[in-house]
């Protein structure tokens, strides 16, 4: 135990989180011990960490997966006929696999492995932008996204002539589907909207969404970093056409994501980069390239990484994510209690359907000074534009602090949080 960790008064298993499924319930107290940093203090305080909207904490048995692969399994993928290579290879698979159960792909090649979310948006966005874009053609977005959902179009509208178009959100943070469809036209060639907001918390219908631009033949990529850790996600059911989704936000290793696409799109679409792994011969007049996936997984890839967000995948598989939602749905119905009688505070998004994400104001203080002041307190939150810049400018804020909650959180946090606003604003009273 490190000087700055809390004790415990036990030994603690890699996960017990197959016991917990077999009990049937959800122990957020045994949850909370398979995360290692769960136990330690900061500033001497616990920790309080409420910005799994930026990245969540990592369970004991991830940690654990991605050192497991260096102690016993290391060697490159794919190329390696010694007994390691295999080894590698197959948990490197296995790993798309789970990604590919985990949200229902109808099939393994159609789970491409990133960096992350914002790759597997780039990757989009050049690849099926050459293919299609054309000057004058479209792509739609609305004013809540990432800007990880932004410039990507941005630079291939650039590079193509076309154009971006958003559609608009509300005062409360919604977004109108009668807008959305008056926004869609001939020349619109791809929709591309965030699942669910990490500035705001709104939860779109994207299934809704899909079927309006599928009515027109219009493909969608949905931006699933903020739902995917959240609630079980179903690629066929949403129908879309592209998903993209980063492990670090669901308690898996940073450096790793997924774009899922429907195959018969992947295969016509052109490589997203050159280089080992994606061909299949290359001469200097002409190169061949691979199948789905690997066209798409140029150079040596985050094998560890990948294998450690397996196992990520098996740790929220083994919980549930259904029971992952319902814990979280109470977490917010008691931060809505919480916050929306309270004084000198602005809860910026106000959605009917809304995730376990409060961004707001405090009257008279900067939200970095509300953030400085809770650390100080143990209690980890975001302030900033949320890499959405559009969202601060839509409702007129440079910045809010930002709350954001993830399975391991409990009532007694949220009850923290509000204890902590409470002194902040004793402070600047
Ligand atoms: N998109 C991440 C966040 O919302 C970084 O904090």
């Amino acid at each position: 135990m490190s000087a700055n960790q809390a004790p415990i008064s036990a030994p603690l298993p890699a996960s017990n989180a197959g016991e917990r499924r077999r009990a049937n319930a959800y122990d957020v107290e045994a949850i909370r011990r398979d995360f290692p940093i769960l136990r330690e203090l900061i500033h001497g305080k616990p920790l309080v960490y409420l910005d799994n909207a930026n990245t969540t904490q990592k369970p004991e048995l991830v940690i654990e997966a991605e050192a497991g692969f260096y102690r016993h399994d290391c060697s490159n993928i794919h190329r390696a006929v010694y007994l390691l290579g295999e080894r590698a290879t197959e948990a490197y698979e296995g790993a798309r696999r789970k990604a590919q159960a985990f949200i229902n792909a109808a099939h393994e090649y159609e789970i491409i492995f990133t960096r992350g979310t914002t790759e597997a948006i780039n990757l989009v966005a050049s690849s099926f932008s050459r293919m299609t874009l054309q000057p004058g053609d479209e792509v739609l977005i609305t004013g809540m996204e990432h800007h990880s959902n932004i410039v990507p179009w941005q630079l291939a509208c650039e590079s193509t002539g076309a154009k971006l178009r958003v559609v608009p959100i509300t005062n409360e943070g919604e977004i109108v589907l009668e807008d959305f469809e008056r926004s869609m036209n001939a020349r619109t060639k791809l929709v591309s909207v965030v699942h669910v907001s990490n500035a705001l918390g709104t939860i779109n219908p994207v299934k809704t969404i899909v079927e309006m631009a599928h009515n027109r033949g219009i493909p969608v990529l949905v931006d699933g970093a903020q739902s995917t850790p959240h609630q079980p996600i179903d690629v066929q059911a949403l129908g879309c056409d592209f998903f993209a989704l980063s492990s670090h936000k669901m308690y898996g290793p940073t450096g790793i994501g997924v774009l899922y696409g429907r195959g018969e799109l992947l295969e016509k679409m052109p490589p997203y980069q050159g280089g080992g792994d994606m061909i299949s011969s290359v001469t200097f007049e002409k190169t061949l390239y691979n199948d789905l996936p690997y066209k798409f997984e140029a150079g040596t890839p985050n094998i560890a990484g990948t294998v450690a967000f397996g196992a990520a995948i098996d740790y929220l598989t083994t919980i549930g994510m259904d029971r992952v939602a319902a814990h979280e749905a109470t977490l917010l119905e008691h931060a809505r209690r919480l916050f929306d009688g309270m004084k000198g505070i602005r809860i910026i998004g106000a959605a009917r359907e809304r995730g376990g994400v409060f961004s707001f104001m405090l009257d008279g203080v900067h939200p970095h000074d509300v953030a400085t002041l809770l650390d100080a307190e143990g209690i980890a939150v975001r302030a900033g534009h949320h890499c959405a810049q559009p969202v601060m400018d839509r409702f007129g804020v440079p910045a809010t602090t930002r709350a954001s909650f993830g399975l391991y959180n409990t009532t007694a946090e949220i009850d923290a949080l509000a204890d902590g606003i409470e002194k902040v604003k004793e402070m600047f009273r």
